[in-house]
């Protein structure tokens, strides 16, 4: 095996996964392609979340199978692996997605790819599947994280406790955990002294961490972030995402004295209805949302906030939704995601009698996204004419163009040289769309 193609669903914790499988991979001595013709070895991460997401790996798997027949005529092996969320509910069904698939490991025991690829380096007749939730922690059996460039995503805690009804996320990732604090520093370190300018805590429900430092003692985020705050040469840092309840006063003192802490805050909702959102187990009122969003605001007036919503949960009434509408005017979100709800196989909302019609999710969805579009347009356009830092971290598709991300996560482009990338640098904004911003470099 010389080279391997991985592709990515769902949420930014696959996405960190499958940069850590590259790095098993690379340590094995295969080299990424970009064609998955060209690949000895094809990896698919999956995602569980929406029905949508999780179809997608049937028509992927479709096209892989032919890429695998059509190099056998050639007299190459191609191997097809399925990793991620599906894997873990689907268990041995996976298999049945497709007779191309010839190894399946849960999120949890991605570690052990190295050992399966051995097993089926010595017989390639056979299927593999692990989708244990381990007593081990994949993290250390992993090599050191590499840098992915100027801004690196670390996952600090994994799973959730929180059981809402309608996700498949606890059963997937399985229950809560939290990294020790001296290994998340160590990964911390590293990636910044590999050029990491901006670092990304992730977790499903991130704001819960708990992980121990050396002397056993249980450390919540807040604590966490003002140490990798210390690292000399970070310039930004973010965590993501964050459960409404599980926001502390320690952590909305960080968004006060933490400079390095960037304002803007991924912190979704689901509903402005308590109805829906005692239906849907979250533990947080519309008002208590909102209170949280006071006392951040109160902290930092110049967080952004970002959010999820679902529509169409069962039982989900024109004035359940009419609330959830007045929550966007009311919080006024800089960007948002939002679903029509999808029925989960062993989830309890998928259980409930109420369901709603497809035509009704579809409008409702259409008439929250007018409205959560608008304010990200508004947003978007405030910041015409203000000078904001940008940190550039891509070459634009035009040549002598580059493009970066402001504090508040908007894309913004800019007329540029080389010698400004990776670097943060004062961008005057000249325009602005939903999608992204443009303007002029002012000074670095
Ligand atoms: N842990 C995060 C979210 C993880 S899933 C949190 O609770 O905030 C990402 C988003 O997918 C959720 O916020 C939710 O809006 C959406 N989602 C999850 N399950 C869904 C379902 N069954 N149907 C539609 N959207 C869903
Ligand atoms: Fe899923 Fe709820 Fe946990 Fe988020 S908090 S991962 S939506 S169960
Ligand atoms: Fe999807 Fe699993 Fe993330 S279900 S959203 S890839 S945790």
């Amino acid at each position: 095996m010389k080279t391997y193609f991985i592709k990515t669903f769902g949420c930014q914790m696959n996405v960190y996964d499958s940069h850590r499988i590259a790095g098993i991979l690379e340590q094995r001595g295969l080299q990424a392609t970009s064609r998955i013709e060209d690949a000895d070895l094809v990896i698919f991460n999956t995602c569980h979340i929406r029905e949508k997401a999780a179809e997608k790996l049937f028509s992927d798997l479709g096209r892989a199978n032919l890429v695998k027949q059509a190099r056998l005529l050639e007299g190459k092996n191609t191997i097809i692996g399925v990793v991620g969320c599906v894997v873990q509910a689907e268990d041995e069904q996976v298999f049945k997605r497709s007779d191309a698939v010839d190894f399946a490991l849960g999120p949890l025991t991605y570690h052990r790819l190295g050992q399966v690829l051995d097993e089926l380096e010595k017989d390639s007749g056979i299927q593999v599947i692990d989708t244990e939730f381990p007593a081990e922690s994949k993290f250390d059996f992993l090599s050191e994280n590499k840098a992915e460039g100027v801004c690196s995503y670390i996952a600090i805690q994994e799973g959730c406790n929180n059981f809402c009804t309608y996700c498949v996320v606890p059963y997937t990732r399985g229950i809560e955990t939290s990294r020790p604090v001296e290994d998340v520093l160590r990964e911390a370190r590293k990636l910044v002294s590999d050029g990491a300018l901006e670092l990304n805590l992730l977790g499903q429900n991130v704001n819960s961490y708990h992980g121990e430092d050396k002397a056993g003692k249980e450390r919540n985020l807040a604590y966490l972030l003002r140490k990798i705050g210390e690292l000399d040469g970070l310039k930004r840092l973010r965590y993501t995402t964050s459960y409404p309840a599980d926001v502390d006063d320690d952590l909305i003192k960080c968004h006060k004295d933490m400079k390095i802490l960037m304002p803007y805050l991924h912190l979704p909702v689901q509903s402005g209805s308590d109805k829906i959102l005692r239906a849907m187990n979250r533990r947080h009122t519309k008002a208590q949302y909102l209170d949280v969003i006071d006392r951040l605001r109160e902290a930092n007036p110049q967080i952004g906030f970002a959010s999820d919503f679902i529509v169409g949960f069962p039982g989900e009434s024109d004035d359940d939704f009419q609330a959830t509408l007045d929550l966007v005017d009311e919080v006024k979100f800089i960007t948002a995601f939002s679903f029509k709800y999808s029925p989960r196989p062993g989830t309890p909302a998928a259980e409930y009698p109420n369901q709603l019609p497809e035509k009704v999710k579809k409008e409702r969805l259409a008439i929250l996204q007018e409205k959560l579009f608008a304010y990200q347009t508004d947003f978007n356009q405030q910041t015409v004419g203000k000078t904001i830092e940008v940190l550039f971290e891509n070459k634009g598709r035009h040549a002598g163009q580059l493009t970066g991300r402001t504090p508040w996560m908007q894309n913004i482009y800019a007329e540029a040289n080389g010698e400004y990338l990776n670097k943060i640098v004062d961008v005057k904004v000249e325009s602005a769309t939903m999608n992204s911003l443009s303007g002029k470099i002012v000074r670095m």
